[in-house]
Formats: C-alpha cells, structure tokens, sequence
C-alpha cells in the first residue's frame, strides 16, 4: 500500500476534473486521473505531474470501471477521497444552437427519451457504478470520503421560484439528472453515515468549459474550488451537504 493518500477523479482528463484534479496534487495526494480515453488521461497527468496517474475509466461501461477499481486495489492499495465529476450536458450540441433552442428540443413533452437515458445513464447510473465499484476501497481506508460534482441547477427549491431567471431551462435530461444525483448522494450518505464515510454534492457554478461551450463566467480554479475544499474536509464534518464556493448551502 502506498504512503500518500489516493484520490480518483473521474472525468479528469479536462474542465473542471483536470483542475480538481491538479490542485488535489497541490495538496499532498496521488491523484488518478479518470478518463474515457486513455492517451488523453495520460497526456493530462502528464501535465499536471508525477503524483499524478492516469486511468481507464468510462463510467458508463461495467467493465471499465470493474477494471479501474481492480487497478486501484492492486497497485495502490488504497481510495482516500472519490470525486465523482465524470458529466455530459447532451448527447450532440449543435454548434449555434443556442441553450434556449436546445432546452425547448428538451422539454417534457417533446424530448427525446433516448437523449435523456444517455445523459442519466452517464451523469446518475454511470455515477452509482463508480460507486459501488470503489466502495470496498474507500472502506479499507479510514477516514475516506465521496464528494459529487452535482449542479445548482438540478435544485427543484430555485427552479420552483417563479422569479428564478433560468428556470425556463429546467428540463428533464441535464438539470433532472443532477436532481435525481442528489437524491442519490443522499441516500449513499444515509447509507455510509454509521460507517463514518462522508458523502457531499458540490456545485461548481458556471464555470468555462467545453460542458457548456465555454460559456461559463467562472475560471476552472474557482469551478474546483468548492468540491477540494470538502474533499479535504476531516472526518468530524456533517456528511450528505449540498453546497456551492465557500460552504454556501444550496436548497434542493
Ligand atoms: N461547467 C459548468 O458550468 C458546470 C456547472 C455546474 C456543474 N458542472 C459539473 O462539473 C462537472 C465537470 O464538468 P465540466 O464543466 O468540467 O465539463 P467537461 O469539461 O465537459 O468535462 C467533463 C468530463 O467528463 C468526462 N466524461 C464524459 N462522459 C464520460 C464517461 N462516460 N466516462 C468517463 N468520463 C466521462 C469527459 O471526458 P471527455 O473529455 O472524454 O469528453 C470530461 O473529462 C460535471 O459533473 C458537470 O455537470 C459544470
């Protein structure tokens, strides 16, 4: 078993994971670098340093991630913090498409059903297959924690308010699925509590990457802000959180 603590970023080969990714090392940790694509995992640990490793690692394929966590146990022994960040916003973003043209294509009543599974099956299943891939780890390992890259606007309490600005772009296919992957690190956090894992969701706010076209106001250091604050967080901090930069609860 290796000395330093492991860290696993799923999704970790750009955006917001290569950051979190990057200042994690900063912080004294190996750092696997999960990524769907092998040589692009390997060029980003590449970048970021020798504490950093790359891994094969599509969430959506069981037996990727059944490998990814056999590689874990046999070569470094130990899972200290999981940062579940792996997302797709859509299947096929047409370039000039504007957010509001593609969110009417997604409304409830006219949205493609197979366009919604692909986003779930990556953003909320792909997420539980992780999870229960890497759980016996993070149990052989005292003090370790979940932390998920979830969204504000999967938040139903700002999207029921009337007065909320984007609450016309609330739909069934990315801003549900962050929904429905709330609901799911609660229960997970439920689950771990009595065996003191800590388990949190953390929003990156709109942060510029290829996610949203880059569009995004916020730079990648302040998007993987929040979500390395609470992976350092120690053992006696309260566990299922929803929360934004500096610890600001966001409602559900
Ligand atoms: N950007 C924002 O404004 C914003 C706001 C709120 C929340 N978030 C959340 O922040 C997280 C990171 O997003 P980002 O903005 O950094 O987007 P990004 O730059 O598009 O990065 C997403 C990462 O997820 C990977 N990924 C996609 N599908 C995967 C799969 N099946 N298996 C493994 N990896 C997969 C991508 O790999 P490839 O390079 O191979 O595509 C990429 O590395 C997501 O959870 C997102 O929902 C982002």
């Amino acid at each position: 078993m290796q000395d330093k603590p492991v860290a696993l970023v799923t999704g970790a080969n750009q955006g917001i994971g290569f950051q979190i990714a990057k200042d994690m090392v900063g912080h004294g940790f190996t750092v696997l670098v999960g990524s769907r694509n092998l040589e692009r995992g390997e060029a980003a640990a590449k970048e970021i340093g020798p504490d950093a490793h790359a891994l094969q690692l599509d969430v959506t394929d069981h037996a990727s991630v059944a490998t990814a966590a056999a590689r874990v146990g046999s070569e470094f022994g130990r899972l200290d913090v999981l940062i579940q960040n792996a997302a797709i916003s859509n299947t096929g973003f047409r370039p000039g498409v504007s957010v509001e043209e593609y969110s009417k294509s997604t409304r409830p009543s006219v949205v493609s059903i197979d366009e919604m599974r692909a986003v779930w099956d990556t953003n909320v299943f792909g997420v539980l297959a992780v999870h229960q891939a890497m759980l016996p780890l993070l149990r052989g390992t005292p003090g370790a924690r979940i932390v998920i890259v979830s969204s504000g606007v999967g938040s139903l309490t700002t999207n029921s308010d009337k007065a909320f600005h984007y609450r016309a772009i609330f739909g069934p296919v990315y801003p549900a699925s962050k929904t429905a992957l709330n609901a799911l690190m609660l229960a997970m956090a439920i689950e771990l509590e009595p065996e003191g894992i800590r388990v949190s969701a953390v929003s990156p706010g709109y942060t510029n990457t290829n996610l949203n076209g880059y569009n995004g106001t916020e730079t990648l250091e302040e998007g993987a802000r929040e979500a390395v604050r609470v992976a350092l967080l120690g053992p006696e901090t309260p566990t299922g959180t929803f929360t934004r930069w500096e610890g600001e609860t966001i409602p559900w």
